[in-house]
């Protein structure tokens, strides 16, 4: 089957520009030029955006269903524009063997984007993690936070440093340095999960090896001001100083990717004050995109933060840009949409949205996934994506 969209606006070279784009059997054909196809999409001028790749989400199956699954969960991802999303394996089971990931990889199959998985660290699974295929990166808890998965024998540490390409850190206050330090002498890449303040930020960037630094839109927008039960999280919201060294990391380049840590907890749960962490994988797209209407950040840095930059750091196979070849992942945003975030309205099953009557403009209207549309008039459609690859 093939499809054209007509009348797109796309970045292309640094500028905005009008074209048609071609798909078929699910990749990019051809940008610019006649229309013709099966089936013919009008973008309507809006800007159609690589679909976001949110390289880290707790989508909570199995063991966790009651408050999200990886259908739900990827049903809120195709709200939010984002065409992949990347797991963590803090579920239950933990994703630290290979039966564990081999079960999620089935449970997958029911998602209606694009996944992958991180793999889990433990105290004694370094045989699992070199034998583990095709995930994107071992993931290391360096503190307490929900899981119970902290690791911090020195040894192991090296070890686990030294047992996949790419370590990717929970790491908070002076375990940045360690994980910081760890990896420049183990030469290995590492990728620094919500980073969230300024001095983790100034440390990381004078100790700069092959160092990627992800934050989170909670970090971005909220401060701790905002401080109340529901916006618990690790790392906690910080104060306005770190959150413009944050926004000034994202100007330079520091910062390379947002990733929502999309955590759901269930409002109960959150009133009792013990559960950490915020749903964020719907409200990402359109909270950065406001900000580029306020000219906070450009739509080349956004393009770059939501999915060049993923694409890139994890490898991810034909993802991430809108160019004859790759997966036809899109999301078309009208710039000037404006509407409020309404907890009634939210795919997610916790039900709610720390930025709950925000007003916002620029939303996605339309998700496409492996050139099928996914998400349209507010509605998500049951059309199953796949499991991504890992270059390398
Ligand atoms: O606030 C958090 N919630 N931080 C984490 O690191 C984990 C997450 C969760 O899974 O709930
Ligand atoms: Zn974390
Ligand atoms: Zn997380």
């Amino acid at each position: 089957m093939s499809l054209s969209i007509k009348n797109c606006r796309i970045i292309h070279n640094g500028k905005l520009i009008s074209t048609n784009i071609f798909i078929d059997n699910g990749k990019i054909t051809k940008i610019g030029g006649f229309v013709d196809a099966d089936e013919i999409l009008d973008a309507h001028n809006n800007i159609v955006l690589p679909g976001v790749i949110d390289p880290h989400v707790h989508f909570r199956e199995p063991g966790f269903e009651y408050k999200e699954d990886l259908l739900s969960g990827s049903r809120a991802a195709a709200a939010g524009g984002a065409t992949t999303f990347l797991d963590m394996p803090n579920t239950n089971p933990t994703t630290t063997t290979i039966e564990a990931l081999q079960e999620k990889r089935e449970l997958a199959r029911k998602c209606v984007v694009n996944y992958g998985f991180h793999f889990g660290s433990s105290e004694n699974n370094i045989d699992e993690i070199r034998k583990a295929a095709n995930t994107a990166s071992l993931k290391i808890y360096m503190n307490p936070t929900t899981g119970n998965m902290k690791l911090e024998d020195e040894g192991l540490l090296r070890d686990l440093f030294s047992s996949h390409n790419t370590i990717a850190v929970h790491a908070e206050d002076e375990m940045i340095r360690k994980a910081v330090d760890l990896s420049n002498t183990l030469k290995n890449k590492l990728y620094i999960c919500h980073q969230s303040t300024k001095e983790g930020l100034d440390y990381i960037n004078q100790n700069r090896g092959n160092i990627l630094v992800e934050t989170t839109p909670h970090h971005l927008f909220l401060t701790e001001e905002d401080q109340n039960q529901f916006v618990k999280m690790k790392p906690p919201l910080v104060t306005k100083q770190d959150q413009e060294a944050l926004w000034q990391g994202i100007h330079e380049g520091s910062i390379n990717t947002i990733g929502t840590d999309h955590a759901p907890h269930t409002i109960s749960e959150k009133e009792s004050g013990e559960f950490f962490g915020v749903p964020g994988v719907e409200t990402s797209l359109p909270l950065l995109f406001n900000a580029v209407n306020k000219n906070m950040l450009s739509l080349q840095q956004l393009i770059e933060l939501t999915s060049h930059n993923p694409a890139r750091i994890f490898g991810i196979k034909n993802k991430g840009f809108i160019e004859q070849g790759f997966d036809a992942d899109f999301v078309i945003v009208d710039p000037h949409l404006t509407k409020k975030v309404k907890n009634e309205e939210l795919f997610t099953k916790c039900g709610w949205s720390p930025f709950n009557n925000w007003e916002l403009e620029g939303w996605p209207i339309t998700t496409i996934v492996n050139g099928n549309v996914v998400f349209e008039h507010g509605e998500v459609y049951d059309i199953k994506a796949r499991e991504v690859v890992f270059n390398g």
